[in-house]
């Protein structure tokens, strides 16, 4: 019997800083569950980090870092393509030829290139205009069925299935059109200071997010101080953010769902059930901070890995290129 394939899932996350318990809730740990029944490849999107200003001394130890703590997250190798961007020529070389089916007028509508240019008027460079063109090459070369990302994604997702679509009935047959991944509920974790903005790893006050590689005490803390409303119960009811988030966490970490966490906290005050969530959260990253400190300190295993990655990550979109680059008629 002809074995059924698999269907194909990427998706990419920068290498902008360590990242956050609303990284890992909307992401990371997904990607984790998907590998078992999809083919999946995720990546380090280095090169989408060059669009803002960033050290490089600094980008260069994030991305390592950023690539270890997808291992130490679950991301298993023999399961998944993991690799780094920027060692895989083919992406900006795909993003060349796309840039010319792109249309400017296009481009110019992307929310987050606007906002990002109004926060960064000082720099609005080329790379930020075109960074969905490189988005659509990453996703276009390997083909891919779906990809899951957060909704402040799904604009640049749009534009990729738009490009790919223009290229295919101008060039014939050359892309998937890959589809959303709707990732389950929870994706989206808020601000423990401000739960009405989503958890930023640049928030300035560090009370208001969780890193992945807080310590135990840290994160109790934390979600002790984490902003709440000035009733009791531990109800979701709409304007109650701050205990609609923590309930969220708890949910999405324990597999419980929200009147099962109604009904675990009945009776008991914010007090209870906040040092209940922080446990549990801790207790969750525990074995990913032990992982990374394993991972991040092995040099060796790492390039070994992300040279693996590299080499099988070129060898699938390579072939995508070459039969772009024939589709246009280069040589
Ligand atoms: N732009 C994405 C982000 O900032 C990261 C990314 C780059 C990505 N290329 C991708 C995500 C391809 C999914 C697929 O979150």
């Amino acid at each position: 019997m002809e074995e059924v394939r698999k269907k194909r899932i990427l998706s990419g996350i920068q290498p902008t800083g360590i990242f956050t318990l609303g990284n890992y809730i909307g992401a990371v740990r997904n990607w984790g569950q998907l590998q078992e029944d999809y083919e999946c490849a995720y990546f380090i999107a280095d090169l989408h980090s060059l669009t803002v200003a960033i050290e490089p001394a600094k980008l260069r130890k994030q991305t390592l870092d950023s690539f270890a703590l997808l291992l130490a997250c679950g991301i298993d190798p023999n399961k998944s393509l993991i690799f780094i961007q920027s060692t895989v020529n083919t992406h900006a070389q795909l993003s060349w030829i796309l840039s010319n089916s792109a249309m400017f007028g296009d481009l110019s509508r992307m929310t987050q290139f606007k906002d990002k240019a109004a926060r960064h008027a000082d720099n609005v460079n080329a790379g930020l205009f075109t960074y969905p063109v490189l988005m659509a090459a990453d996703i276009l070369l390997y083909q891919a069925d779906m990809v899951p990302t957060g909704a402040d994604q799904k604009q640049h997702l749009e534009f990729t299935r738009d490009l790919a679509t223009r290229f295919n009935s101008r060039f014939g047959q050359t892309f998937k059109v890959p589809e959303p991944y709707i990732a389950p509920a929870g994706a989206k974790v808020m601000s423990l200071q401000e739960p009405t903005k989503k958890m930023s790893k640049s928030d300035e006050n560090v009370n208001s997010f969780i890193s992945i590689l807080d310590d135990e005490a840290v994160i109790i803390n934390k979600f002790k101080r984490a902003v709440t409303d000035s009733e009791k119960e531990v109800v979701f009811r709409e304007g109650k953010d701050g205990i609609n988030n923590l309930i969220t966490i708890y949910s999405v970490i324990t597999g419980k769902t929200i009147p099962e966490v109604e009904k675990e906290f009945e009776g008991k005050g914010y007090g209870d059930f906040k040092l209940a969530v922080g446990q549990t959260v801790a207790d969750e990253l525990k074995p990913i901070r032990e992982n990374f400190k394993r991972i991040s300190a092995d040099k060796a295993y790492l390039e070994e890995q992300y040279k693996k990655g590299a080499e099988i990550a070129y060898s699938i979109s390579s072939r995508t290129l070459a039969k772009a680059k024939r589709k246009v008629g280069l040589i």
